[in-house]
């Protein structure tokens, strides 16, 4: 054998038990007690929680957006990712008008394939249907491994908005070819409606970015995409879900039997609306908005009660100078903020903390990303899959801080939080790429991975 795990607590989404985990060649080979092979190396894990490697399946990797691009490269972001205990992650490529998906996804592998420190998948955001080109060109997206796709239901102005005519037909032609799409949903014209009012009225605030966006903005978007999606029977993803009343409209679809899926992010379940108010709120702009208390309740309702699939960060940090840009105004702030690498460790120290439980955890960040997204050799610490492992102290006690992080950004809204509980090793396919707080990986280990669709 290449790695014995020995004598940690498994930690599945649906059991936990001690057992040893033997890997070879990337793969998990064997799990069971007092495994007495060679090996090239072993672990003592004892008193150890043994994770599968997190997911993060919202990701926005040196994306240009908000008049630059976000702060982490893709080397810069994978290898925050390893330290945080995160060995896949989904980036979001951008469809420009007459470009297609798999061209579009090639020009992104070929930046991240040579900086990737952990595994690493692609969905695709349509933004124009090119004439009815990009539907046709599903099928071949899909035999691409791209088996998602992401509407924006807002950044108009941008011009990186698919109207309602364009989400249904792309729902119908994900449903024909096995995909998945994936929606940010917030109503364009009311944020342009308030962000004209409040420019009129000299109120530019980071505050404001909120107030041009508040609950119902984005309630509305979800319920509207959860409308077509049932009129049609797709398969949709809500994204960075954030509001209780849309969050209720997906869950009642959930029940009636849709396949609505809902992601929220570990912003949305820490910070309120309050966050706007203070001196540095314009470091916490992010779209959609963090909302008030009322909806992050909801969202740990949701999570505890099993109604959310997943967690994920949205990831797209930026320097500090740049979100400075709108100290004065709020529509000059890029949207975005950090978190890739803080992810499993805040869910996972909610679990320690008895809020959810540790399997729990697991599901919302490994397994349920790993099926809903097709990554058929991840998620799950089962024989067969990729040795993707996380070996976490429930012990340690950790102060999330810039200078502790691993990624490329100088602040971050996590600073001064503190998680009980912390990974101390990360296996990527069986390849040790973070230990005890230094990342020991290498740029250009992580490989993409091909997608399976639902058929
Ligand atoms: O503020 C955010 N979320 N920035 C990234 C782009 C997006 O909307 O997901
Ligand atoms: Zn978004
Ligand atoms: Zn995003």
């Amino acid at each position: 054998m290449d790695l014995i795990i020995k004598n940690g607590t498994i930690i599945n989404a649906k059991e936990s038990y001690t057992a040893d985990i033997a890997v070879k060649d990337g793969k998990i080979a064997c799990i069971g007690t007092g495994l007495d092979m060679k090996a090239d190396q072993v672990v003592d894990a004892k008193g150890m929680l043994v994770l599968p490697g997190g997911i993060d399946v919202h990701t926005h990797l040196a994306m240009p957006f908000g008049g630059t691009v976000s702060a982490d490269s893709y080397l810069a972001g994978t290898r925050a990712a390893a330290c945080g205990g995160v060995t896949t992650v989904f980036d979001y490529p951008i469809q420009r008008k007459g470009r297609g998906i798999v061209e579009t996804v090639k020009e992104r592998m070929a930046m991240c394939d040579p900086e990737a420190c952990v595994d690493y998948a692609f969905h695709c955001c349509i933004t124009d249907l090119n004439e009815g080109a990009i539907l046709d060109e599903f099928q071949s997206a899909v035999d691409y491994g791209v088996t998602s796709f992401k509407c924006f239901l807002v950044y108009k102005k941008e011009g990186l908005m698919v109207d309602d005519g364009s989400l249904v037909k792309i729902l119908l032609k994900a449903k024909e070819v096995g995909a998945m799409t994936n929606i940010h949903a917030e109503n364009p014209d009311l944020i342009d409606m308030y962000v004209a009012q409040f420019k009129a009225e000299g109120k530019l605030s980071a505050w404001y970015h909120y107030m041009s966006r508040p609950e119902f903005v984005e309630a509305e978007a979800d319920k509207r995409a959860v409308h077509w999606a049932k009129s049609v029977d797709g398969s949709l993803y809500i994204v960075h879900m954030a509001d209780k009343e849309g969050l209720e409209a997906a869950l009642e679809a959930k029940r009636q039997g849709y396949n609505i899926y809902i992601e929220t992010c570990p912003q949305y379940l820490e910070f309120t609306s309050d966050v706007y108010k203070r001196e540095d709120g314009r470091n916490f702009v992010c779209s959609p908005p963090i909302k008030g208390q009322e909806s992050q309740d909801a969202l740990w309702e949701a999570i505890r009660l099993g109604g959310i699939d997943t967690v994920a960060t949205d990831h797209c940090p930026f320097q500090s100078f740049e979100k400075d840009w709108g100290k004065d105004d709020f529509t000059k702030i890029p949207n975005g903020c950090a978190g890739i690498e803080n992810l499993y460790p805040y869910m996972l120290s909610a679990a320690n903390q008895g809020k959810i439980s540790f399997n729990r955890a697991v599901e919302l960040c490994a397994e349920n990303p790993a099926k809903l997204f097709g990554c058929a050799e991840k998620g799950s610490l089962t024989v067969g899959k990729d040795a993707d492992i996380v070996i976490y102290d429930p012990k340690k006690d950790f102060t999330i801080s810039v200078e502790n992080m691993h990624s490329d950004y100088d602040h971050t809204i996590w600073e001064g939080k503190k998680v009980k509980g912390y990974p101390v090793k990360t296996f990527v396919r069986g390849t040790l790429v973070y230990a005890d707080g230094e990342f020991t990986g290498k740029p250009g280990f992580g490989k993409y991975v091909k997608r399976i669709p639902k058929k």
